[in-house]
């Protein structure tokens, strides 16, 4: 699909950088173009701070772009690039490559839509059901996470305000005590839904992808893959598709049609 629109490097100040929930950061950079031009499910490429000899950038979606030109991002500190961005102070600068890859697509059918997020996976999809509420769709929002401790709360409640919010933990500290697609299954089995949406781990996003071909719903799933340059030319994040053959996550995704994907 190519790279798109607008993609650049921009110098983006960090507004803040704090803790949401157990290891995991919310921070706000302001890039004035970035976030005029990043589109819902589209995602950018962080320079991390430091010797950047051993490093690549880290590849993050956002959940809010917001018309003062600051971007919000939510993230996990699962290693040393992102423990290092995670020390990043207010008033630092970033080099911040984007707006990279497609984003999620409005649904062709009318009715309501069901949106599954998993852990980290929930910034694209904060992001996906402020679209969808802008659009006039109503949405319902299933939020998973391991234990109670790793859900962001501000988001939880945003996400109350306008859309029906339920919560899974895996050890039953908060909500349904088992995995998103039990509620998913479950949301289905009681009303028709237009479009379903996904980003979390790749087996709950398969297990999404399964239930909602069977109720015959069409689904938009957003892949994560190790990511090298974020634009087409490393050739590092391949998609295996159902039809035979590769496509790039970063080009031709992150946001596939989850019939496309070879689970
Ligand atoms: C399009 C896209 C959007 C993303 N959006 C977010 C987001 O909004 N919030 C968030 O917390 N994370 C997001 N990620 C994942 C994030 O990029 C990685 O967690 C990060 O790059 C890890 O860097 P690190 O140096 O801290 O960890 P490393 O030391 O490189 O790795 C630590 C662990 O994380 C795994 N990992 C590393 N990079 C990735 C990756 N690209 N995808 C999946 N697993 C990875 C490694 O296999 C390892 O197990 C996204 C990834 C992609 C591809
Ligand atoms: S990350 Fe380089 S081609 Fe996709």
């Amino acid at each position: 699909m190519g790279v798109s629109p607008g993609l650049r490097v921009h110098e983006a100040r960090v507004r803040s950088c704090e803790p949401c929930a157990r290891d995991t950061m919310r921070l706000v950079i302001e890039s004035g173009e970035l976030a005029a031009s990043i589109l819902p499910g589209q995602f950018m490429q962080i320079a991390v701070p430091g010797d950047g000899s051993h490093i690549l950038r880290i590849p993050l979606s956002f959940s809010r772009a917001n018309g003062d030109g600051s971007i919000e991002l939510i993230f996990a500190v699962v290693g040393e690039g992102t423990e290092r961005l995670a020390c990043v102070e207010a008033g630092a600068m970033l080099s911040v490559v984007g707006p990279c890859g497609q984003g999620w697509e409005l649904p062709d059918a009318d009715g309501r839509c069901l949106l599954v997020a998993g852990g980290v996976g929930l910034p694209p999809i904060v992001a996906a059901c402020e679209m969808l509420y802008a659009a006039g769709r109503g949405c319902d929002v299933v939020i998973g996470a391991r234990t109670a401790e790793l859900l962001v709360r501000d988001e939880v409640e945003a996400l109350r305000s306008i859309a029906g919010v339920k919560i899974a933990t895996d050890d039953g500290s908060e909500g349904h005590a088992g995995f998103v697609t039990d509620v998913m299954q479950s949301l289905i089995d009681e009303g028709p839904y237009a479009q379903a949406y996904s980003c979390g781990p790749t087996p709950m996003m398969a297990g999404v992808a399964k239930i909602a071909g069977e109720a015959g719903i069409a689904c938009q799933v957003s892949l994560e893959r190790l990511m090298g340059c974020g634009f087409g030319v490393c050739n590092c994040c391949n998609v295996e598709l159902a039809t035979g053959g590769y496509a790039s996550c970063c080009t031709d995704g992150p946001v596939f049609d989850a019939r496309e994907v070879a689970w």
